[in-house]
């Protein structure tokens, strides 16, 4: 069976992109990375990805007036690396209901929370806040409602005496680059259908 494509959306450091990286790197992964785009020219993944010689793109969405504009800019990218997937990983733009449309079943994100807990920002803020005694990180399809989509995998991890936002962020980074590539491998192998 052909490996499939698979491109990664990023905005910052990129570890979970490093992640499926890496896991891409073994000839029996399902899905081979075929470029990294970002949003924004200084993105630090972009560098580590290069490091990989994969391909690498950035627009910076303030170049452009519109939300559409920079879809159709980050489309021209896609032509060329033709994913059959789309795996955003740390990528902190929303998309417009028509892309996200156009991608369905094919697009998934890697949230730090457990969904349907903790939306949006400052997750880690939020489940300390709520004394919550676990916590985690999802993988879930993209749909246009944020951090909505149908759930793929999930991991839990307990929320400790004395957390703070930074210490349950690396308990919960520690699974997120764990499950990430688990649920693209899933997606890849056909073994995860989208409702
Ligand atoms: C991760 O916690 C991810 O779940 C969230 O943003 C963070 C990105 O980290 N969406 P990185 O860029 O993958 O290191």
């Amino acid at each position: 069976m052909s490996r499939k494509r698979v491109a990664i959306l990023i905005s910052g450091r990129g570890s979970n992109m490093t992640a499926l990286i890496e896991a891409a790197r073994d000839p029996a992964y399902p899905a081979q990375i075929v470029g990294v785009f970002a949003n924004k020219p200084d993105a630090a993944g972009l560098a580590t990805a290069a490091t990989y010689d994969i391909p690498t793109a950035w627009r910076w969405h303030k170049d452009y007036p519109s939300r559409i504009g920079f879809e159709l800019a980050l489309g021209d990218v896609l032509k060329l690396w033709r994913p059959d997937y789309i795996a955003l990983a740390g990528f902190m733009r929303i998309f417009t209901p028509e892309f996200t449309k156009k991608w369905a079943g094919k697009m998934i994100n890697i949230h730090p929370s457990l969904l349907p807990l903790h939306k949006g920002l400052h997750t880690h803020e939020q489940a300390l806040k709520d004394g919550v005694t676990e916590h985690g990180c999802t993988v879930h399809f993209v749909t246009p409602g944020m951090d909505e989509g149908p759930i793929i995998m999930q991991a839990r991890v307990p929320v400790l005496p004395g957390d703070t936002p930074e210490t349950l962020a690396d308990r919960v980074l520690v699974e997120e680059h764990r499950i990430y590539p688990e649920a693209l491998a899933m997606l890849a192998r056909g073994e995860v259908t989208y409702p």
